[in-house]
């Protein structure tokens, strides 16, 4: 074989190449398994013709690589050219974030209530059963107060089942006057499906002052109601019982889906339940060390999903936690 016309060829063949391919090609027609010079290295009998072999292979093999790293290189400068960000060109369809429905709900009512004069409450999620249930006068026995409902952490701590026991705390705290909301996450053991979640989210609303009657509370939710889903959308109270209410009762709205025809998401009743209400039970403040004879009140509980179905009627209160973007984009 001319081992010299070999060289030169290959020299050429690397030096025309003009993609990381084609070098790969010049690399195996050359040097591969296959290749005319390692053929000859292997049926190689003098040393000298060894010798001169594997100088040309080894003259083949740098040239190649050099030619692959000049590719290389230029690769990455017209690159750098192309994709230069010019920072003077407008920007546009650049994505903002926004703030979560149940956020945006849950400032929303803190303001329509702020508006009202009440003050906003911090409740604690982990609480003990002396606030999420003997201060709420459940009786021993309410199937709440069972592990089957509620998610306990030990025998006297548990994860607050409702923001109520944020009532207990405030008037413990302070004397009356009382005006105060406190919104948070609660947690039940429930199943989840499409109007129920074991966590969610209430508004808990407490006031208690003197004189303050039925009258009261029900101008008060009829003014939120009017405030979340416009006067379009009737409501109803059903009397109901709590066992930190007396008398109790739970507000449904229309159903959002079928207009009060009935569906499944009403479960055929044409009415959503958005929570209960009532007038405090005067043994809540028997509990805290206020005066019965003297101060009344009223206190509710709304679920925040429930609103956020009600008001951008949507089925499922799951599609909030999905974070799919084309449901959490819309809001
Ligand atoms: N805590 C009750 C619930 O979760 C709602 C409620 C709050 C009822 C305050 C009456 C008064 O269902």
């Amino acid at each position: 074989m001319d081992a010299e016309a070999l060289e030169r060829e290959g020299l050429a063949a690397a030096a025309a190449a003009i993609s990381a391919d084609a070098v790969e090609a010049v690399r195996i027609e050359f040097l591969g398994r296959k290749s005319a010079i390692k053929q000859a290295l292997r049926d190689v009998r003098d040393r000298e013709t060894g010798m001169t072999l594997n100088a040309v292979r080894e003259r083949l093999e740098t040239a190649i690589d050099e030619r692959e790293s000049v590719l290389a290189r230029a690769e990455l400068d017209a690159r750098l050219t192309q994709e230069r960000v010019d920072v003077t060109l407008p920007v546009g369809g650049q994505t903002r974030g926004s703030l979560h429905l149940i956020t945006q709900i849950r400032r929303e009512v803190e303001d329509i209530f702020l508006g009202l004069g009440y003050r906003v409450v911090d409740g604690r999620e982990v609480e003990t059963t002396r606030y999420n249930f003997d201060g709420l006068n459940f009786p021993a026995g309410h199937p709440a107060r069972s592990p089957l409902a509620t998610l306990f952490i030990d025998e006297e701590t548990v994860l607050r089942t409702e923001t109520s026991p944020s009532q207990i705390r405030t008037m413990e705290m302070q004397q009356p006057p009382v005006y105060m909301v406190s919104l948070g996450r609660t947690y039940r053991r429930d199943t989840p499906d499409a109007t129920h979640s074991p966590i969610f989210h209430q508004v808990e609303g407490l006031v208690v002052d003197e004189g303050i009657t039925l009258a009261d509370l029900t101008g008060t939710l009829d003014l939120l109601f009017k405030k979340l889903f416009g006067e379009q959308r009737r409501s109803e109270f059903r009397t109901h019982y709590f066992p930190f209410t007396e008398p109790s009762i739970e507000a449904y709205v229309s159903c959002h889906i079928c207009d009060g025809d009935g569906c499944p998401v009403c479960r055929h009743s044409g009415w959503i339940e958005v929570g209960g209400a009532g007038m405090v039970d005067p043994r809540l403040f028997e509990f805290v060390g206020y005066d019965p004879e003297r101060y009344s009140g009223f206190a509710f509980g709304w679920g925040l999903e429930r609103i956020a179905m009600l008001r951008h009627e949507f089925p499922d209160l799951r599609e909030l936690w999905r974070n799919d973007l084309r449901f959490s984009r819309q809001f």
